[in-house]
Parts: C-alpha cells; sequence; structure tokens
C-alpha cells in the first residue's frame, strides 16, 4: 500500500489518554467500534478508555470484559481501572491484572460513581504508588459542588450558566490541592484530567515545583470556547468540570505554552442528541464527543499562529507517551517498530459537522466550525486505519492494548512505614513497654 504524501505532514499519531467509549453498559451512547472509528479518522493511534462504563471497571472481572469488547477496536488502548472507596481490595488484582492507569472520580459526573472520602484515597494511592502507574484525577470536590447545586435548584435555576454557578473553580483548585498532597505523601504518580480553570494552575505549577510527580491536561472546549457560548450553545455546551470565563481560558493558553499543562487530550464523552438537549440544565448528560475533532482544531490553532507544529506534537503525543509509561517503545518491544504516524494536511479546509462524526454522539459544541489542518491518513502501527479520509473498515480488531509503564524507572515511595498496610500489621504496644 503506497499513498503519495509530498507536500504533506508526518506526525505521531496522537495519544489521548481521556476517552469514554462506553461499553460495556451505554452502547447508545458508542461502543468500541464506533469509538475507536472515531479516533482513527481523527489521526488518534492511542487512546486511554476511562472506567465509568456498566458495570465500572472496578476489578478484574470487569477489566476482563473490557478487553473484550475492546477487541473491535481500530487503534491501540490501554484500560482505565477504577479506583473508588468500595474497590480498595481489587486495586493489587487490577495492577497485576494489567490495566494502563487508574481513575478516581473525586465529583460526581457521569455514571454517578460515588467520590471516595480522602481516607479511601490515600489507602488507594499507597497501594497504586509502587507500581508506578499513573493515577488520572477528576478534580472536583463532591461536597461544594452538592451544596451549591442544591442551593441553586432550590432557588429555581435552571438554565446553563447555573452548571457553572454549581462548580465554580475553587471546586477543581482545592481537588488539585489535596490529590497532589496525597500523591507527595505516597509518592504516587498523578495526572489531573480536564484542567478548566486558572485557578487549578496555581496548585499545580506549586506541585511540580516540589517535585510532586504530577502532569495536567487540558481539552479543545477549553481553550476555544468560553462563558460567552453559553446562550448559543445551550445545554449543548454542560460539561465537568464546566467550560468557564475567557480568562480562564486564557490562562489555560499560557500554562500549556509554559509547560505547567502537559498535554492535550479530549474528554471524548458522547451521548446522544436528545441525552444532551434538554430545557433543564440539570437534566442534560455532561461532556461531548471530541477524538474525532481534536487534531483537527488544534492544527487550525497551528495554522492561525497560536502555536508551532512541533509544540503540538509534544502534546499530543510525545508528553502523554512519556507520562503514561509509553515511552520510548510503547512497551510493546516485540513488534519492533510501531509506525503510528498521522499524515496531516495543512492546506485542507474543513468544516466540522456533527452528522458526519464517526462517533455515535452525532453533537459537538464545534458544529459549524472551519478548520485548516487535518489528518488525512492514519496508521497504527503500520497499517492504515483511515485512508484519504475514509475509515478502513476492516481493520477494526487490528488495535491491541498497550503496556505502560517498564520503560520507567521505579518511583520513590515516601513514607512506606507508615501505610495503611504497614501499620495494620504492626505490634500492639505492650505494657511493659509503656514506661512507669
Ligand atoms: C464524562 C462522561 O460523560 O463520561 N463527562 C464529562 O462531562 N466530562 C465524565 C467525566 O470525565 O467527568
Ligand atoms: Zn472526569
Ligand atoms: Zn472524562
Amino acid at each position: 500500500e503506497t499513498v503519495d504524501v509530498t507536500g504533506q505532514f508526518l506526525l505521531p499519531g496522537a495519544i489521548d489518554v481521556h476517552v469514554h467509549f462506553r461499553e460495556p453498559g451505554y452502547t447508545h451512547k458508542e461502543d468500541w467500534r464506533t469509538g475507536s472509528a472515531a479516533a482513527a479518522m481523527g489521526g488518534t493511534t492511542t487512546v486511554f478508555e476511562m472506567p465509568n462504563t456498566n458495570p465500572p471497571t472496578r476489578s478484574v472481572k470487569e477489566l476482563r470484559q473490557k478487553q473484550e469488547a475492546a477487541a473491535k477496536a481500530h487503534v491501540d488502548y490501554g484500560i482505565y481501572g477504577l479506583l473508588a472507596e468500595d474497590n480498595i481490595d481489587e486495586l493489587q488484582g487490577l495492577i497485576d491484572g494489567g490495566v494502563n492507569a487508574f481513575k478516581c472520580f473525586m465529583g460526581n459526573t457521569f455514571g454517578n460513581l460515588p467520590s471516595p472520602s480522602t481516607g479511601a484515597m490515600l489507602e488507594g494511592f499507597e497501594i497504586i504508588a509502587p507500581s508506578g502507574l499513573r493515577i488520572s484525577l477528576h478534580a472536583e470536590t463532591a461536597s461544594i459542588m452538592a451544596w451549591r447545586q442544591k442551593r441553586l435548584m432550590e432557588a429555581g435555576r435552571n438554565d446553563p450558566l447555573a452548571h457553572i454557578a454549581a462548580r465554580p473553580a475553587i471546586v477543581a483548585a482545592e481537588a488539585v490541592s489535596r490529590a497532589a498532597e496525597l500523591a507527595e505523601w505516597t509518592g504516587a504518580r498523578i495526572h489531573i484530567l480536564h484542567i478548566s480553570s486558572a485557578a487549578e494552575l496555581r496548585p499545580l505549577a506549586a506541585a511540580k515545583a516540589r517535585g510532586v510527580e504530577i502532569t495536567g491536561e487540558t481539552c479543545p472546549c477549553y481553550l476555544l470556547l468560553d462563558s460567552r457560548d453559553y446562550a448559543r450553545l445551550g445545554s449543548i455546551i454542560r460539561v465537568n468540570p464546566p467550560v468557564r470565563e475567557a480568562s480562564d481560558s486564557e490562562a489555560i493558553w499560557a500554562a500549556l505554552q509554559s509547560g505547567v499543562i502537559d498535554m492535550i487530550a479530549t474528554d471524548h464523552a458522547p451521548h446522544t442528541v436528545e441525552e444532551k438537549t434538554r430545557d433543564v440544565i440539570w437534566q442534560a448528560d455532561c461532556g461531548f464527543p471530541g477524538v474525532e475533532t481534536q487534531m483537527p482544531l488544534m492544527l487550525n490553532e497551528v495554522s492561525k499562529g497560536r502555536m508551532t507544529l512541533e509544540h503540538y506534537v509534544a502534546i499530543s503525543a510525545e508528553n502523554p507517551a512519556k507520562s503514561f509509561g509509553l515511552w520510548p517503545h510503547k512497551g510493546r518491544i516485540e513488534t519492533g517498530a510501531h509506525a503510528d504516524i498521522a499524515v496531516v494536511d495543512m492546506n485542507r479546509t474543513e468544516t466540522i459537522r456533527a452528522e458526519a462524526l464517526h462517533s455515535r454522539g452525532k453533537i459537538t459544541p464545534f458544529e459549524g466550525v472551519s478548520v485548516t489542518g487535518v489528518p488525512i491518513h492514519t496508521l497504527v502501527r503500520g497499517r492504515f486505519v483511515q485512508r484519504d479520509r475514509k475509515l478502513v473498515p476492516e481493520t477494526s480488531g487490528w488495535g491491541r492494548q498497550v503496556t505502560s509503564i517498564q520503560a520507567m524507572p521505579k518511583p520513590t515511595i515516601r513514607n512506606a512505614d507508615q501505610t495503611l498496610a504497614a501499620s495494620l500489621q504492626a505490634p500492639a504496644i505492650t505494657a511493659e513497654g509503656a514506661g512507669p
């Protein structure tokens, strides 16, 4: 198979560490075939898929179910295990069973998984830290949001902007700083998902400065949309955490440029058109598809001169690979060289249309946006999964689970002698030892 790529750019395929493919459990929204087809069409060659499916990926049993569903993928993938209050005793099994990372929902979101107490989180961090696997945080503090939403609902607020009011940036900033404390204490590697506010950047930068193993991502919606878009988009824009003020997106752009934010991910969160378009904001599902539109939207920013192509490669492929243990060889030494490539045409202009998306979620806040810079071919381990803007349908099943971490040095475990597991084993203090 050959194609003429004269005048095109060959980029490493994007590695998107934050997608929801909904299978098992919510396949009317998406499944592994449609979600990974969207990835292939978007120039993304590896995705890390989230555990808020039904059942959630809470033990080895559900991990095996997910691996079965994922076998139809067009692109390579990592699988997240859940870190929650009720599966602490399953974490080691998930590590041994081959999860690529963990997600901890500090605040409620789609799937309504209860957020763990800080005590349960600490024990979870202690268990996961020695594995070196990264723990990704949905960093929003549940108790603040629940209180504010209750007060807003009592006051009869049900318009789209009430979603921001229920989740002011303190919600995220408080959670980031608490997660960073736990990571520093335990030596766990952590990652802050979907950074949406200027306020989160201070605890993130401070944690980095004192040597905490912490990385951060933002998503196109936080860079390209702001509160002025709520009137136009209504409930479509509803996402957790919310799209905020223009000053927040300015700060997020600056943090991406300076390296405080390490990478771009999509939080690809498909729902049906009906689930997204509701008159009462509290009834609209949160999130929207993104894995197919990320690369065109960001290449469009490259076209406009807002970032260099080299920087885009760093935040879309290099930094996620380093952070999630896929550097330098993606952990799959047995396959030899892996040509995961997006061929991009920086002169091609397209208009984003929800109905043309390969995701089952045919709705996007970027409807009608014209983008210059499009991935026209995608190769996963040397094989075309997208060719000339067309999916190669027979590559369903070509995707493989990646292996995280072997290439990364083991982290230093701090305070190992004070873990809950160590404390449970400590001998009782005897009467003689207690002094006079
Ligand atoms: C995500 C989803 O729908 O699964 N929704 C969202 O608004 N981001 C869940 C999440 O990542 O919070
Ligand atoms: Zn989340
Ligand atoms: Zn998400």
